[in-house]
C-alpha cells in the first residue's frame, strides 16, 4: 500500500482501466454516482480515490493547492499516463510553473486570434461539405470531423504542413500501447521511436519558425525558447500537448455533433429556424460525449470531499463524463436536450487547468452545425452500418459515424 493510512477504508473493486468500463461506461454510472467519493486499489497496491458527483469534481478541479496535477514519477501506474515522456507540460504542472508555460501560448488563444481563425474555419467547413453527395454514405469522423480539426488546428493554428503531420499521428497512435503497461515495464519501442522522430522534426521546424517571422503558434513557442523562457524539452512537450489536446478532441466533437444532428431532425429544424441555438446544441454534445472522460489529481493534504476524507498522497480519478450525467444537476441526464438552463458541464475541466482551447472549439463547432443543418436538411444516420467507438482509459469518442445526406 502507499503511505496513506488505509486501514479502515472500504475499497470498491472499480477499476477505470478495466475493459468492462471502457466498453460500457454507462453501466457503471449509477454505482459511481452513489458511491462517490469512493476508494479503490490501483495496481494492486496504490490506495486511490475516485470522484464522480458534479460538485465533488468541481471541488477537486477547482483547488490545485489541495489537488495537484503533478504526477508522482515513482507511483506505480503512472507510466500508463505519461504521454509526454516524463517532460514538464502545463497540464501536468501546478502554478507557478503551470502559469509560466500557459502564458507562452496564451495569446494564441485570445478572442482576437480566435476571430482570425473563424474566417478560415468557414472556408474549411464549406469545402468539406461541398464534397458530400446525396445518398452517398459518408463518415462523420473520417470525412468531416477529423479533416476539419486537422485543417483548422494543425495546418492553420499550429502551422504544421500536411506532408509532415503523419509524424504526429503515428506518435499519437502509440499512446494506446501505454495503457497496457504494468509497473516496471519499459516504454514500448514504437512510442520511444515516435517521440524521437517528433522531437527531431520539431527542433528543425522550430528553428525555421523562429527565422521566418511567421505568426503561428510554432513561432510563438520558438521565440519563447530563444528568449530562454522555455527549455528545449518544454518546447517539444508543448507542441505535443497542443496537438494531442486539440486535434483528437475537436475531431471527436465534430463527429458527435453530426451524429446528434442526424439523430434528432426536429432539433436540426429548430437550428435552421434559429441558428443561435447551435451553441446550446454543441454544449449538449460536449456534455454527453465528452471525449476526455477522466483527469487525475493528487491530494496534497487530507481533504474532506462529500462524506469522506481523501487522504494525502492519494491519486484522485476525477470522472468528468460521469459527473456530466449527475441527476442532481441534470434533469433526465441521459436525454439529449438543447433547452437545459445554464448548460453547465465539465467537459473542458474547471479551475487552473480549464481547457485553453475551449474558445477555439466553441468557435469551430457551431459553424459546422449551422452549415450542415442549413445545407443538408436530409442528413440522417446510415442504418446499414454500425457506429464504432474508440476508448482509452482517459478518453472515449465515436470513431465511425455512418451518415447519409
Ligand atoms: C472538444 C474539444 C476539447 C475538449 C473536450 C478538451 C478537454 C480538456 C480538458 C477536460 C482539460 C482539463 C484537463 C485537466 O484539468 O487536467 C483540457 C485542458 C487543456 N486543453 Fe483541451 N479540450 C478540447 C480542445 C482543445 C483544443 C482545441 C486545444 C488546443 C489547440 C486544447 C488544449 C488543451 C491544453 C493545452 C490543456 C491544458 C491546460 C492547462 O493545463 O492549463 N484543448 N482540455
Amino acid at each position: 500500500m502507499s503511505d496513506t493510512s488505509t486501514a479502515q477504508i472500504p475499497f470498491s473493486d472499480f477499476d477505470p482501466f478495466c475493459d468492462e468500463f471502457r466498453d460500457s461506461p454507462e453501466s457503471f454510472h449509477d454505482q459511481l454516482l452513489h458511491s462517490s467519493p469512493g476508494y479503490m486499489v490501483m495496481e494492486g497496491e496504490v490506495a486511490s480515490a475516485y470522484v464522480a458527483k458534479f460538485d465533488q469534481c468541481m471541488q477537486v478541479l477547482g483547488n490545485w493547492e489541495l489537488f495537484s496535477s503533478v504526477k508522482p514519477p515513482n507511483l506505480p501506474g503512472m507510466q500508463r499516463v505519461d504521454f509526454f515522456n516524463g517532460m514538464p507540460v502545463m497540464n501536468y504542472s501546478d502554478p507557478p510553473q503551470h502559469d509560466r508555460l500557459r502564458r507562452v501560448v496564451n495569446v494564441a488563444f485570445s478572442p482576437g486570434r480566435v476571430r482570425q481563425l473563424a474566417e478560415y474555419t468557414d472556408k474549411v467547413v464549406d469545402e468539406l461539405l461541398d464534397r458530400l453527395e446525396p445518398n452517398k454514405p459518408f463518415c462523420g469522423m473520417g470525412d468531416v470531423g477529423r479533416p476539419l480539426a486537422v485543417k483548422v488546428l494543425f495546418d492553420e493554428f499550429l502551422g504544421i504542413p500536411p506532408e509532415d503531420q503523419h509524424i504526429f499521428f503515428e506518435f499519437g497512435a502509440t499512446f494506446l500501447l501505454l495503457d497496457k503497461l504494468k509497473p516496471g515495464d519499459p516504454k514500448p519501442q514504437a512510442y520511444l521511436d515516435g517521440w524521437k522522430r517528433g522531437e527531431a522534426y520539431l527542433r528543425q521546424v522550430l528553428a525555421d519558425a523562429g527565422k521566418n517571422g511567421s505568426e503561428n503558434v510554432l513561432s510563438m513557442i520558438a521565440s519563447a525558447s530563444e528568449s530562454g523562457t522555455m527549455s528545449d524539452a518544454e518546447m517539444m512537450a508543448m507542441v505535443c500537448v497542443l496537438f494531442t489536446g486539440g486535434v483528437p478532441t475537436v475531431s471527436a466533437m465534430g463527429a458527435s455533433a453530426l451524429h446528434y444532428l442526424a439523430r434528432y431532425p426536429e432539433i436540426a429544424e429548430r437550428i435552421r429556424q434559429d441558428e443561435n441555438l447551435a451553441k446550446a446544441f454543441c454544449e449538449e454534445v460536449y456534455r454527453l460525449d465528452s471525449p476526455v472522460t477522466l483527469v487525475m489529481r493528487f491530494a496534497t493534504e487530507d481533504v474532506q470531499v462529500g462524506d469522506r476524507v481523501i487522504a494525502r498522497g492519494m491519486p484522485v480519478y476525477t470522472m468528468i463524463s460521469v459527473a456530466n450525467r449527475d441527476p442532481d444537476i441534470y434533469d433526465k441526464p441521459l436525454e439529449f436536450s438543447i433547452d437545459r438552463p445554464g448548460m453547465r458541464h465539465l467537459s473542458f475541466g474547471n479551475g487552473t487547468h480549464v481547457c485553453i482551447g475551449n474558445a477555439i472549439t466553441r468557435m469551430i463547432m457551431p459553424k459546422l452545425v449551422v452549415q450542415m443543418a442549413r445545407r443538408f436538411p436530409a442528413l440522417r444516420l446510415d442504418d446499414s452500418r454500425q457506429g464504432v467507438w474508440e476508448t482509452s482509459p482517459r478518453s472515449r469518442h465515436r470513431k465511425e459515424v455512418p451518415l447519409v445526406v
